[in-house]
């Protein structure tokens, strides 16, 4: 231990560690009434860096070329030593991260903490949750397998019913009229560049918002007052008599890490095919169309909802009212109550919501 303090006071003698640790740490107060749900966040943040580690290591054999991606992906499967974990781990994240923003942003929904003055905690968020979905579609074509090429096909496609533009865009997006080696060009560089990059931005602006706001009070089981908005200046939300951050919380947050750990490495390990379909291990063949193509299960209520409607506009309109709707509810629902059962709009709307987005995926999944 000597060694450890000579370096720590070392340390600090230059950048003032302990200072810090006091303010952003120990010092760094919590509600007391914080619960649970306040540790998804910290999930999330290591299901990303996780998701960073397995694509780097994956990239070492990966091949982005049309002849060559399929087979490199099953040499990393079947050859490589460890090469199936890293891609097991990967293939599994990508679902586990958006099943975890779905639990995340219910959360923060039932709370209410999506309330001013955390707008931007939600339009930070909300576009972290569109943008994930953008690095799944991209990813999804990588092993260009049968899978892979025909979903991107039917995804790519359902742009084209944008009026005006909408056919233009298509082949913008995948770099000619059809899905083929400019495709898997373009998606490779979003995926392993451009949107990973967007996406450390964005959680640096959420965490930046969130360092600002405060974090929320819950809006049960607390004697602290909840604090309701409008307010007429910028005030920080601090929580005087709050429970430190470490180790108290800390402590919370390891909890729900090494749960989540439990259950990602139990799909990892136990039901390795979850992620996949049988097209997914045969290579992608453009003059072959499988009979049934589905995409992941997150994307499965809003192809069911396109299959629904008389025109895929109209199919696309609604999502996009949809999705607008809930990216605006803070300005929309602007009651200050935070209380979910003295909301009883907001808790039928949003339970109705979540059960019709439910139905409409089992619907897509037996379609
Ligand atoms: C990669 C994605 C995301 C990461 C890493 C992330 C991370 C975090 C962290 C660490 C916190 C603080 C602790 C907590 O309440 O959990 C937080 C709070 C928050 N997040 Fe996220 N988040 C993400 C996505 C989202 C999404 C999709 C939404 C909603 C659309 C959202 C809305 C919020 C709100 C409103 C808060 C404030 C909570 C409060 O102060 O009570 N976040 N986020």
């Amino acid at each position: 231990m000597p060694l450890f303090k000579r370096v720590y006071d070392w340390i600090d003698v230059r950048i003032g560690a302990r200072e810090l640790v006091k303010k952003e740490l120990t010092g760094y107060l919590l509600p007391r009434n914080i619960n649970e749900w306040y540790s998804l966040g910290s999930v999330l943040l290591v299901i990303f860096a996780m998701q960073v580690v397995t694509g780097m290591l994956l990239l070492v054999y990966y091949v982005p070329d049309a002849d060559k991606a399929f087979k490199s992906v099953t040499y990393i499967m079947n050859e490589l030593p460890y090469g199936w974990l890293m891609r097991l781990c990967h293939a599994v994240g990508s679902n586990m991260m958006v099943a975890v923003l779905f639990m995340h942003m219910i959360s923060t929904l039932m709370m209410g903490s999506y309330k001013g003055p955390r707008e931007l905690n939600w339009l930070t968020g909300f576009t972290l949750f569109a943008i994930v979905q953008g690095i799944s579609l991209t990813g999804y074509l990588l092993p260009w397998s049968q899978l892979s090429f025909w979903a991107t096909t039917v995804a790519t496609n359902s742009v084209s019913a944008i009026p005006l533009i909408g056919q233009y865009l298509v082949e913008f997006l995948r770099g000619g009229k059809m899905v083929g080696p400019p495709t898997l060009g373009r998606f490779f560089a979003l995926h392993v560049a451009v949107i990973p990059v967007i996406i450390a931005l964005l959680i640096g602006a959420h965490l930046f918002v969130l360092k600002r706001t405060g974090i929320s009070s819950p809006p049960f089981g607390g004697d602290e007052p909840v604090r309701h908005w409008p307010g007429d200046s910028y005030r920080y939300q601090s929580h005087p008599g709050g429970i430190p951050f470490f180790p108290n919380f800390a402590l919370q947050d390891l909890t729900s890490i090494a749960i989540y750990f439990a259950v990602f490495f139990g799909v990892v390990f136990f039901g390795p095919d979850l992620p996949f379909t049988p097209d997914a291990f045969v290579p992608a063949d453009p003059f072959k169309t499988p009979a049934h193509i589905k995409p992941e299960w997150y994307f499965l209520a809003n192809y069911q909802i396109l299959k629904i409607f008389p025109s895929e506009l109209l199919g696309l309109t609604v999502q996009a009212a949809a999705m607008t709707f809930v990216a605006l509810l803070p300005f929309i629902d602007r009651s200050p109550e935070r209380h979910p059962l003295k909301r009883p709009l907001f808790l039928v709307c949003s339970i109705g919501g979540i059960l019709l987005w439910v139905g409409l995926t089992v619907w897509g999944h037996y379609s």
